[in-house]
């Protein structure tokens, strides 16, 4: 998908198959909207007059020109009220745009920017396009009918305000990199897990790390062992495909550059191990890669972009399955920073493999900081829903850049606390800690494990994405299925640390 800025104030100068325009949920029409009405002859306050056109958020009705216009169609396509816009309210625009001109059958479009949105040229650009390429996004690699018979060739933002064509371009770089990113992150985890095995999600980092100009190291497990990952080892055993540890690097040989860590949590399929999960429960254990998934989607964004800092992503990647093999209950092992662990439920799993692989970062690197991202716990999803990923970190400064940077991004993260009570849960009788911390705060005693294996004083923030990396019912820019939650708020925690 191409997009295309210019300047044009008068509207009616557009020419295109079908141009799409937005209207709040206000009483009067816009000054835009108006003049097109009078051109079609007022079709447009009539269908306000009959509360048919009202604005409402994603609310989208087509008119056709017949001839009046140099456009065939004119999509109206309704923003909400103006007490509630943000900059997301223009992505989501950009993707009910998108859905709804494509069912026109067109391969290209034009979109009236008004200057009544308040937003500066760069983020106003960024967000549209960003909405645009991710509500665009399908998945149809296993369907045999019904695939996407469209694709949308061009896009052409026509500003109505004065914007510097240097911010605007820029904005729709950022936005296309970032957004085709989280759809590259969403397709990692759709699919299922006979097909996305770690070995894939290797080859995967693989081809990113060729394309994009990164070097790629991946570890099998006999290698893993052999260096002292024995928690992450404790996953792997019990299953027959082979585990990897995953380690990207980005920029390193630019040592004056600032470094900074990413992990993330590869479990390809997560049946719960000898602690197996009811059936039901494991419906979307293939998605127990997702942290993992947007630990590519990262470095591929990073390296696009061309960030000048140095990052590191690490991704353990396994299965967590029940066999002779498998890890027992009460079994205890050594993790890579030396901390024992007793394995009291082997569906703690996502714990252990980010154990070594905190470790091995903490130990291996210097970074400014390393945030982990998991679709860790159960109890995230019951604290926060599928709205906000959970934050934990000790780290206030950490905490409100990466707060920001939700915000800024809109993949928002709220923080849950990490206090000392909540450590007491993770005593064990016979080892450092235990897996697990009971039936309360589960979030936080799995926060507050991980937090155990940070070798030294590196500031370290972990996103617990279990609710918010997939989700059952679409909105308007993601669909249902794996939604790439992770990949904005930290790359745009990257971008706003250079900028800072
Ligand atoms: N992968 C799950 C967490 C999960 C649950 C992710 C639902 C997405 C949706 C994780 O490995 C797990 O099983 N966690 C257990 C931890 C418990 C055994 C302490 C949980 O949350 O129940
Ligand atoms: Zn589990
Ligand atoms: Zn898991």
């Amino acid at each position: 998908m191409d997009f295309k800025n210019v300047v044009e104030k008068d509207i009616t100068k557009i020419k295109a198959p079908v141009l799409v325009v937005f209207h709040a949920q206000e009483d009067d029409l816009e000054p835009y909207i108006a003049k097109i009405d009078k051109m079609l002859g007022n079709v447009i306050s009539r269908l306000v007059d009959k509360k048919v056109v009202t604005g409402k958020e994603g609310e989208v009705n087509v008119i056709p020109t017949l001839g009046k216009l140099d456009v065939d169609e004119v999509v109206v396509v309704g923003l909400g009220k103006k007490d509630d816009f943000n900059h997301d309210t223009i992505r989501r625009a950009g993707a009910y745009a998108v859905q709804n001109v494509k069912k026109l059958k067109t391969d290209e479009y034009a979109v009236f920017m008004p200057e009544s949105i308040e937003l500066e040229d760069e983020m106003y650009a960024r967000a549209f396009v960003e909405g645009t390429v991710m509500g665009n996004y399908q998945f149809t690699e296993y369907k045999s009918e019904n695939k996407e018979t469209v694709e949308i060739k061009k896009v052409t933002l026509v500003w109505e305000k004065d914007v510097s064509l240097d911010s605007v371009n820029k904005g729709v770089e950022i936005g296309k990199t970032i957004a085709n990113a989280v759809n590259y992150v969403r397709d990692l985890g759709n699919h299922p897990a006979n097909v996305m095995t770690p070995t894939k999600l290797a080859d995967e980092a693989q081809k990113l790390g060729k394309q994009y100009g990164f070097s790629v190291k991946v570890l099998d497990l006999d290698e893993a062992l052999k260096m002292g990952m024995n928690t992450f080892y404790a996953v792997a055993k019990g299953s027959e495909e082979p585990a990897k540890f995953i380690i990207m690097e980005y920029n390193m040989e630019k040592k004056d550059l600032p470094l900074y860590a990413v992990v993330g949590k590869g479990i390809t399929f997560d049946s719960g191990g000898l602690s197996l999960k009811p059936s039901n429960y494991m419906q979307g254990m293939k998605y127990d890669m997702c942290g993992g998934a947007a630990t590519l989607g990262i470095m591929r964004a990073v390296a696009e972009l061309k960030l000048p800092i140095r990052l590191v992503g690490v991704v353990p990647a396994t299965e967590n399955m029940p066999s002779g093999s498998a890890t027992k209950i009460g079994d205890i092992v050594k993790s890579y920073s030396g901390v024992t662990v007793e394995i009291l439920n082997t569906d703690a799993e996502g714990r252990l493999i980010l154990a070594d692989g905190l470790g091995y970062v903490s130990k291996n690197y210097k970074p400014k900081s390393i945030i982990d991202l998991a679709t860790l716990t159960g109890a995230c999803v019951v604290a926060l829903g599928n709205v906000v990923s959970g934050l934990f970190t000790k780290d206030d400064t950490l905490a409100e850049k990466l707060t920001k940077a939700g915000y800024d991004s809109w993949d928002r993260v709220w923080r849950l606390p990490l206090w000392p009570e909540y450590y007491e849960l993770l005593k064990s009788d016979f080892a450092d800690v235990k897996n697990i911390g009971g039936r309360y705060a589960g979030a936080i005693t799995a926060a507050a494990f991980l937090s155990k294996f940070i070798v030294g004083e590196i500031p370290w923030a972990h996103l617990d994405i279990a609710g918010t990396a997939f989700v059952d019912r679409a909105k308007a820019y993601t669909p249902k299925g794996a939604t790439g939650a992770g990949v904005r708020v930290v790359v745009q925690y990257l971008i706003n640390e250079i900028e800072q």
